[in-house]
């Protein structure tokens, strides 16, 4: 049994209703990352290389909280998708009502529509029934291809999925494939980067990869806390202290698995948090009581080489350090140009990764860069995407 994707299912002559994921980042109304629009357009053109199909295309865009409000209109998306799609988009004026019904129902074979942000309706996010049946009178059959909303339980990712025939678009079946691997058989050695400034926000993830996992390797802020739990000194650096039995508990399951954790072994410290601080480096585990660790130092990173050069499979969540301050960047600079260099699987999650891995021209060397930050952290995790959980499946 696995995921049913529209290789699976015979299109001809239907007209397809695709979620997708175009929260996409804006500037004075125009697109500044068009990463989701392009890992789109593979669907989107199988889907219009089938006889007679026509396609009607629903994204969410930021958060208008229930609210018509034209600074979440897609329309400037719609721009873009049609410059990068190489043909006409038709942008409605909503994305349910009789216009919409209209303009859908009128679609040609070919034809690309777009609709409106979905969440400008409350009923979008509290995932109601009805609100979904009417989304689900645009088209025949439903594709979710919305990898990075597959975490939202909403009537265009969810609650849709009762009304009509659904399966998983290309990109879905890309991101399920590079993290089902890792969670259940990944190539050995398999080491886990994950960084961030704390531990609550990534205790799920760390605890889901003991089962899997070789090396763990901390950085960011969060490894401070683990740091003082070792009894080491971390000066004015970031102590989550009502996470520490959790933090405690993760690491001594870490040892009775055999999984090695690393931690820094030296630090770029600074007096203060701030653009203009003067970095200090500070060449042991321990720092001293003016400082603030921002990033790892290089005999972290030395050890970070070695573990990665023989792994086979790695995957990266989180910051190494500040990697927005210049000073304080070069250990996740480094450590994205190991795992660029890598011959192993690589996959990159996570909002701030993802950001790094571009900012620093790497992507394209990585095996999979995803377009979730919120979805693969919960993927990760282990946790069920409703948006995946949802679609048919075939034997
Ligand atoms: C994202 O950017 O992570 C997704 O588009 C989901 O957006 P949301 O966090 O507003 O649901």
């Amino acid at each position: 049994m696995g995921l049913r994707t529209i290789r699976d299912i015979d299109l001809t002559g239907k007209r397809v209703l695709m979620r997708v994921d175009f929260n996409v980042p804006l500037k004075e109304g125009v697109v500044t990352d068009a990463t989701r629009i392009e890992t789109a357009l593979p669907t989107v053109k199988y889907i219009l290389e089938q006889n007679g199909t026509s396609l009607v295309v629903m994204s969410h865009l930021g958060r208008p909280k229930g609210v018509k409000n034209q600074a979440f209109s897609l329309a400037p998306v719609a721009r873009k998708f049609s410059e990068l799609l190489g043909r006409e988009v038709i942008m409605a004026p909503d994305c349910v009502g009789k216009e919409t019904e209209q303009l859908a129902a009128d679609l040609k074979p070919g034809q690309v529509l777009l609709l409106e942000n979905v969440r400008f309706y409350k009923e979008e996010t509290e995932n109601n029934a009805e609100f979904a049946e009417k989304l689900s009178r645009l088209g025949d059959v439903y594709v979710n291809d919305a990898f990075g909303s597959a975490h939202r339980a909403h009537a265009s990712t969810e609650g849709i999925a009762s009304y009509l025939p659904s399966a998983a678009g290309l990109l879905i079946e890309k991101e399920v494939s590079f993290f089902g691997t890792l969670l259940t058989n990944p190539e050995k050695p398999f080491v886990a980067v994950i960084g961030g400034a704390k531990v609550s926000s990534k205790i799920g993830v760390l605890e889901s990869l003991l089962d899997t996992c070789d090396v763990i390797v901390i950085g960011g802020a969060m490894a401070y806390t683990f740091l003082k739990l070792q009894g080491r000194s971390i000066g004015k650096s970031m102590f989550e202290e009502e996470y520490s039995s959790t933090a405690e508990s993760f690491l001594s399951k870490a040892k009775e698995r055999s999984v090695k954790i690393l931690l820094p072994l030296d630090h770029i410290a600074a007096a203060e948090f701030s653009e203009s601080a003067e970095p200090v480096p500070v060449d042991s585990v321990d720092i001293p009581d003016d400082l603030i660790g921002l990033d790892i130092g290089e005999k972290t990173l030395a050890e970070i080489e070695t573990v990665l050069s023989s792994a086979a499979s790695i995957v990266w969540n989180g910051p190494m350090g500040v990697f927005e301050i210049e000073q304080f960047s070069q250990g996740t600079l480094k450590v994205a140009q190991m795992i660029a260099s890598s011959k192993g699987t690589t996959v990159v999650g996570g909002g701030d990764s993802v950001a790094a891995v571009n900012k620093f021209g790497l992507a394209d060397r990585v095996s999979h860069v995803s377009t979730g930050g919120g979805a693969s952290l919960e993927f990760l995790e282990g946790k069920v995407l409703p948006g995946i959980a949802v679609l048919e499946t075939k034997e």
